[in-house]
């Protein structure tokens, strides 16, 4: 396939490049995507999911089989992907109401929901407790309220607590959350005596210590150190509580290819360096192996979604540079204007000419900030060209809004020659749904 920078990883399993050079993801030629479900689309591809879910779960079983792979919802949450991750055998972690609601009413079973937040509201607490989801504590004021609850309600509470691992992880400042001034977490010097609030409590069950350092990290030191340090703490824990921590959760936080100059650690590599380090841990103090869970969002969707624009008009600003306009942007990808992210992209139905033209690609929105990239190198474009933006599949359909009162656009799976709806394209009358006169 010649696009822009042809690397392997950046690309979804499914995609290739048919007779016409037109870009097929999951054997549908984007054309005939576009045609049946308009522009722009989210597109993901079912292949990619699933061998992401093994890179996870293949390689735990082999070296550490007391473990969970639980899918962060965050990074791209509804049912249809929530029941596709659940057949691979990932259970998911929620943030919020809405997420918990979906995962509740998806096949992921409920012992393998977790739900996270600095600040659950009451009724989210009360529901994670009604439906015996475990919750993952974030700070003591929190343990309060759930000592409450459980004393009130007489309900049994499954929780772990959130350790602030002060870890430095390498990445956007944006996406670090284990350093000191993180607004998550416990810090390390209270957790003991945390624990002894819960310790003898007939209706708490404290299952173990939970941390995260980060997101798109590309290398394993970070996670050795946090290895070390989560099992030195849960270590301490069991001490003072008597008996074995049941689970220990070291986060997500793998980083994936989005250009050319990105280089994470494969998955199996990383997973199975940190495994080994942990049981090495609790080897040496002859510890029984706690269930490690782990929670990628990213590297589980990102490389696995692709976005299709449909290019309008072309503006050329001589001697500057050539702007593409394309009929999305910052409503349905904040990523590039919040992260300063960098993408992949093609002219997808001229996906085997060579990229000898520059261009800036911006989307549609009122903003001057809403360019997609300033610089990329395509095909020459004309209007009515389909634009495939790679890696799309994390933190785009779920940090989507509807800036400038635009609907989000249908998300699809493809594999097998076949498409099917995941959410459908909002519509006009969606957006006036709630609005009162
Ligand atoms: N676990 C916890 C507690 C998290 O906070 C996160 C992500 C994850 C797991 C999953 O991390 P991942 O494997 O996806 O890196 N919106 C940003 C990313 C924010 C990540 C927030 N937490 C972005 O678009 O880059």
């Amino acid at each position: 396939m010649v696009v822009s920078k042809p690397i392997e990883g950046i690309y979804p399993v499914g995609a290739a490049v048919d007779d016409h050079g037109v870009l097929t993801l999951g054997g549908l030629s984007v054309r005939e995507l576009i045609n049946r479900f308009d522009s722009p689309l989210y597109v993901m591809d079912d292949a990619t999911i699933r061998q992401q879910c093994r890179y996870y779960t293949r390689t735990l079983s082999e070296v550490y089989p007391n473990h969970m792979v639980v899918f962060a919802g965050k990074a791209c949450l509804n049912l249809g992907i929530l029941n596709l991750v659940a057949e691979e055998g990932l259970g998911v972690d929620v943030v919020s109401a809405g997420e918990l609601w979906t995962a509740l009413k998806s096949n992921v079973p409920i012992p393998s929901i977790l739900l996270h937040g600095n600040n659950k509201s009451l009724a989210e607490l009360e529901m994670a407790l009604n439906y015996s989801v475990r919750i993952v504590v974030d700070h003591e004021e929190e343990l309060q309220t759930i000592l409450q609850l459980v004393e009130q309600r007489g309900l049994m509470a499954r929780i772990m607590f959130r350790l602030k691992p002060e870890i430095e992880a390498h990445t956007h400042d944006f996406i670090k959350t284990g350093q000191i001034d993180s607004k998550f977490g416990i810090d390390q010097s209270d957790l003991l005596r945390l624990v002894r609030l819960v310790k003898d409590h007939p209706k708490i069950r404290l299952l173990g210590l939970h941390s995260h350092i980060g997101s798109q990290i590309f290398d394993s030191r970070p996670y050795l150190e946090l290895a070390d340090l989560m099992a030195m703490h849960t270590i301490r824990v069991s001490e003072e509580l008597g008996r074995p921590l049941d689970e220990i959760n070291l986060g997500g936080g793998i980083g994936i290819q989005y250009t050319g100059s990105d280089d994470p650690m494969p998955i199996p590599d990383m997973v199975s360096q940190l495994a080994f380090r942990l049981k090495d841990n609790f080897d040496r103090v002859g510890l029984r192996h706690p269930k490690l869970i782990l929670e990628p969002g990213r590297s589980i969707v990102g490389s696995a979604g692709v976005t299709l624009y449909t290019v309008g008009a072309i503006k050329s600003i001589p001697g500057i540079k050539t702007y593409l306009f394309v009929d999305g942007g910052m409503a349905d990808n904040i990523r590039p204007m919040l992260y300063q992210a960098q993408y992949s992209m093609c002219v997808a139905n001229k996906a085997t000419e060579p990229a000898s033209n520059q261009y800036a690609v911006a989307g549609r929105y009122c903003e001057s900030g809403d360019v997609l990239t300033h610089q990329v190198a395509l095909a020459p474009v004309e209007t009515g060209d389909i634009i495939a933006v790679f890696g799309t599949g994390a933190y785009n359909f779920t940090m989507a809004s509807n800036y400038n009162r635009s609907p989000k656009p249908a998300m699809v799976l493809v594999g097998h020659q076949k498409a099917t709806v995941w959410v459908e394209r909002e519509t006009l009358d969606d957006l006036i749904r709630l609005d009162r006169i």
